[in-house]
């Protein structure tokens, strides 16, 4: 399947190619959030080991991952992604890593209906996300992302760092839903910061029919 080039609407099919250059800044991001995902496997309980991942685009971080973790075979979960192209490329990439535990589903994961059956999770990736929704949806986002944590979650988010940069009032959104910050990777010559975060509070409920964010670019 060719993306279809020339059709503004798959913006988020072109967004990718950046991860073809090994120098590029998301290429960076990408081995920040995969470090550090490999981590939150290490740090589950023994047994299986659930994951989800929100807006997963095209699961590059999920396979780098997990394609050669002691764990992988633990791994079960689901990435939930709108663009039918990027999709298919992460199941395509899903089975060609064998991590046959873990779907690419094609919904919005903005939705929590999106994740039911999928949660609770130990390891909650929301990377590429808050880039591109309001403050307000941020907010709403770290205070409902418990209801889709096991106890001890680890909760990855990746955001940029430029003027003003609100990443500090993230991190604090997160503390005050009951997360604490496990790693902030922030490398002074770029702009993207990698957040790693572990629910320390009681989980919250799960519930469908929660709109957490809404896209605005
Ligand atoms: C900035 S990219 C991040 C992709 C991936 N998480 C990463 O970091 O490589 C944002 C992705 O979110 C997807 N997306 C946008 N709105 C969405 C929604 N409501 N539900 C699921 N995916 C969505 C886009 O198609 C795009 O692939």
């Amino acid at each position: 399947v060719q993306p279809p080039e020339a059709d503004p609407e798959r913006f988020w099919v072109r967004w990718h190619r950046d991860y073809d250059d090994p120098a590029s800044r998301l290429s960076q991001r990408l081995r920040a959030v995969t470090r550090r995902t490999r981590q939150a496997v290490d740090a589950a309980p023994p047994g299986t080991v659930r994951l989800i991942s929100a807006c997963a685009g095209q699961g590059r971080d999920v396979v780098a991952a997990l394609v050669d973790h002691p764990r992988a075979g633990d791994v079960v979960g689901r990435l939930v992604e709108l663009d039918p192209y990027n999709c298919e490329v992460a199941q395509g990439a899903l089975v060609g890593a064998r991590l046959s535990g873990i779907e690419c589903v094609c919904a919005d994961a903005a939705l929590t209906d999106a994740f039911d059956g999928a949660v609770p999770a130990n390891v909650v990736l929301l990377c590429g996300i808050f880039g591109n929704i309001t403050d307000d949806d941020i907010r709403h986002t770290a205070q409902n992302a418990a209801r889709l944590c096991a106890p001890g979650a680890w909760l990855i988010w990746t955001r940029h760092r430029r003027s003003p940069d609100i990443t500090p009032r993230i991190r604090q959104w997160f503390t005050g839903a009951g997360f604490e910050l496990q790693a902030f990777d922030a490398p002074d010559e770029s702009d993207y910061c990698v957040a790693t975060f572990c629910l320390t509070a009681p989980p919250l409920a799960f519930q469908r029919g929660i709109r957490l964010f809404t896209f605005v670019r």
